[in-house]
């Protein structure tokens, strides 16, 4: 098969269109106690029995650290624009208020060698790994780890500034706020509905107040902000009740992230839902949180159905639905839907990259050495004509990232789930390009 998309795609022209691969730092690097690091909520978390399947853990993961060179001639040879990574800031910050020299060298290192290569660096400053101590005088709940966080991008923005193509404050905030606080399955693994709203307003505080002087540092780059969107769907579109269910799920899981940041409010919907639990804002705050993003990423998977009362053993999903690994269902329709909605609720909406889209997949090595990943390769052709079709319907789309370039630790999961366009064999840390790389290189080569 290829990746096809239509002769008169935008996406095809380098000009309109930014294509480029993920990762993030604790699910690649290894090398977790190296040149001063220290001890992030995920180390912290994978030592604690029972949270990570099968104790795994980020002490060697890819060994990014020390294989990065054939890590980013992987992503030139893959012929794309960019590559999407995250700095540690563990290692950039090992104890309070001091700056440890060796953590910026290796991200200098790291984007010197991007851009020799002609590969745009796009960098998240946070991807769900912080230091411990500020975990052990509250996280996210405590509001200084807000401050904390905009000194932090301060000084990575003034190391690395304009070398950088795009800044993002924060990856995912639902991830490390809703998981991390609310439900307990990612580290600091807390478990407080009040929790978790406090420690979404914290981060996207944080994110506010950084902004400025990222500016300052880095005039020449892109500011923004990733969010993970999985729009809600009525089990039955006839059923009000359902048509409710899904109306609260995208009030609370999209509209909770992103009305905050574009109109300066949390939807009304969560005050009355959450009467004792949601936090109220200082003075102030909603004007930090509000500053102008340049773009907004998007990190996109599935869909969530809803079915109001179900009883717990009922399948919710249709009969023909088809799954990942992840059992995480294939439904490309819903991104393009997504990003209508979006681009129809909020008429000041920045430009959108798609900073993550993937499929995890039991991959393994064949006889004649080769890794034929066929569902990935068809979910990533569905979810690019999804964008496609989205930017013919007025979507002002301007980049796609496939998560990504390779297999890794995949947070609560360990080792057990492959997203990799490359396949790693984690006792060799030997990486082999999957179909799924070979087909996106044929695309890249297809653009003019
Ligand atoms: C996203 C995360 C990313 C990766 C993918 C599969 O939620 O941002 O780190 O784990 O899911």
């Amino acid at each position: 098969m290829k990746y096809q998309l239509p002769q008169d795609s935008k996406m095809l022209s380098k000009k309109e269109f930014t294509f480029g691969v993920a990762t993030a730092a604790f699910q690649i690097e290894g090398a977790n106690t190296k040149d001063g690091r220290c001890e992030s909520i995920w180390d912290r978390f994978c030592a604690t029995p029972g949270k990570v399947l099968n104790g795994d853990d980020g002490t060697q993961a890819c060994d990014h650290y020390h294989r990065w060179q054939e890590d980013l001639d992987l992503i030139a040879a893959l012929g794309v624009d960019a590559y999407r990574f995250s700095i540690a800031w563990p290692r950039i910050e090992p104890t309070s208020g001091s700056w440890n020299k060796k953590g910026f060298d290796f991200y200098e290192r790291l984007v010197d060698g991007m851009l020799d290569r002609g590969i745009k660096p796009y960098c998240t400053l946070y991807h769900w790994d912080l230091p411990q101590y500020l975990e052990d005088n509250g996280g996210w709940l405590n509001r200084d780890t807000a401050h904390r966080f905009a000194e932090y991008a301060d000084r990575v923005t003034q190391v690395l500034g304009d070398r950088v193509a795009s800044y993002a404050t924060f990856n995912e905030p639902w991830c490390a706020a809703y998981l991390g606080y609310r439900t307990g399955m990612h580290a600091p693994g807390h478990q407080t509905v009040a929790g978790g709203f406090k420690a979404i307003h914290h981060i996207l505080l944080a994110s506010g107040l950084a902004l400025p002087a990222m500016r300052e540092n880095a005039p020449g780059a892109s500011h923004g902000i990733v969010l993970n969107f999985s729009p809600g769907y009525a089990y039955d579109a006839n059923d009000a009740e359902d048509v409710n269910a899904a109306k609260e799920h995208d009030e609370e899981h999209t509209h909770g992230y992103i009305k905050p940041i574009l109109e300066g409010q949390y939807p009304e919907g969560l005050y009355q839902r959450y009467e004792s639990e949601m936090i109220q804002p200082e003075e102030g705050d909603m004007e930090i949180i509000s500053r102008p993003i340049d773009y907004l990423g998007i990190n996109f998977y599935n869909r969530t159905i809803l079915k109001a009362n179900k009883p717990d053993d009922f399948n919710v999903f249709p009969e023909d639905a088809e799954f990942t690994d992840f059992d995480w269902e294939i439904y490309p329709d819903s991104l393009r839907y997504l990003l209508n909605d979006l681009n129809n609720t909020y008429p000041n909406l920045p430009p959108i990259i798609i900073t993550e889209n993937g499929a995890a997949c039991a991959d393994s090595i064949d006889e004649s050495g080769k890794c034929h990943d066929d569902q990935r390769c068809r979910y990533y052709n569905s979810h690019l004509n999804a964008v496609d079709g989205a930017i013919k319907d007025g979507v002002n789309v301007r980049g796609y990232f496939g998560w990504s370039l390779l297999d890794n630790f995949e947070w609560a999961a360990g080792y057990s789930k492959r997203f990799g366009m490359t396949y790693v064999d984690y006792e060799t840390q030997e990486r082999t390009p999957k179909s799924s790389y070979y087909l996106y290189q044929e695309l890249m080569k297809e653009r003019d």
